[in-house]
């Protein structure tokens, strides 16, 4: 990217974007009603700054990427520059689906960064992905396998089996001194019946922390549905949907090479219960 065109970035970029990593939005989510008192827990709930755990230098790998808007928005809103953005789907199949994506993979590549297609989050095989330096941060944003099942217990444990592969898959390829893994799920059940952090738990990772995940920290990003685009946008929109970001590090045993504990990866540990949802992705 040229400086000139990098500077513009920065400067777009909210001046209290600070260099560290962890940086927090300090300008505040416009509240809906300013005039009210700020005394209820739901108005400052609104107000909280933005977590943003991305910072310019990092080196970002994407995995799951739908129509590359999460990408396109680090890069143009966050001036993210080391940018590796992975799409499951081949490039006629996720263009099918997300014909906006176009516009956002021409925006990416333009401006250098690489974008990949047919990439498996669970094996991360590719060279480009291999080579050079290890990442700061490896992200998958709303990780979901699509409706495999419509048993619950099953389509739970199918994201489980995902999830777990992932983090064993990304393990070697994370920066050991400030590498982490940025997973952002939807609030509430059957998510929550993933147990995530039990599953990062048993393959050697911690929650270094967790934040509410704010979407419009990243104009322009949609949520995309691993089916594709539905018309008239399907009823729900999955960013203005609750939903948490979860930010894994190497738990001090592994990173001191003292293996991952247990062999059972956690995956299938809890029941449905009555009342838990259905899934969608
Ligand atoms: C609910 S969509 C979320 C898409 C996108 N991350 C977003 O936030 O808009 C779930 C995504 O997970 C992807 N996915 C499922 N299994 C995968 C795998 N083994 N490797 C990589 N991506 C996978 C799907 O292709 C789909 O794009």
């Amino acid at each position: 990217m040229g400086k000139s065109k990098r500077r513009k970035l920065e400067e777009k970029r909210p001046k209290h974007s600070k260099p560290a990593y962890g940086s927090k939005l300090k300008k505040p989510v416009k509240p809906t009603r300013p005039s009210k008192p700020a005394s209820k827990p739901q108005q400052t709930k609104a107000c909280a700054a933005p977590t943003i755990p991305f910072d310019p230098s990092d080196r970002i790998l994407l995995v799951g990427e739908g129509d590359f808007s999460f990408a396109y928005s680090l890069l143009t809103h966050h001036a993210c520059t080391s940018l590796l953005a992975t799409a499951f789907d081949s490039e006629a199949a996720l263009l099918q689906k997300y014909p906006q994506a176009r516009a956002h993979v021409d925006h990416l590549l333009a401006d250098g960064q690489t974008v990949l297609y047919g990439v498996d989050a669970t094996k991360l095989a590719a060279k480009e992905i291999r080579r050079g330096e290890r990442w700061d941060r490896i992200v998958f944003n709303f990780p979901h396998v699509g409706g495999k099942s419509t048993d619950v217990n099953r389509q739970v444990r199918y994201n489980q089996e995902l999830l777990v592969s992932f983090f064993r898959a990304v393990l070697p390829l994370l920066n050991p001194t400030n590498g982490s893994i940025i997973v952002t799920l939807f609030d509430g059940s059957p998510y929550s019946l993933w147990n995530i952090r039990d599953l990062a738990r048993h393959v050697g990772l911690k929650v270094g922390r967790s934040f509410r995940f704010q979407s419009e920290a990243y104009p322009e990003y949609k949520h995309a549905r691993t089916l594709g685009n539905i018309e008239g946008g399907g009823g729900w929109k999955g960013e203005t949907r609750s939903a948490r970001t979860y930010c894994f590090e190497v738990s001090e045993t592994v990173a001191a090479g003292q293996g991952t504990g247990p062999n059972s990866d956690g995956v299938g540990q809890r029941k449905r219960k009555k009342g838990d949802e259905s899934d969608s992705d």
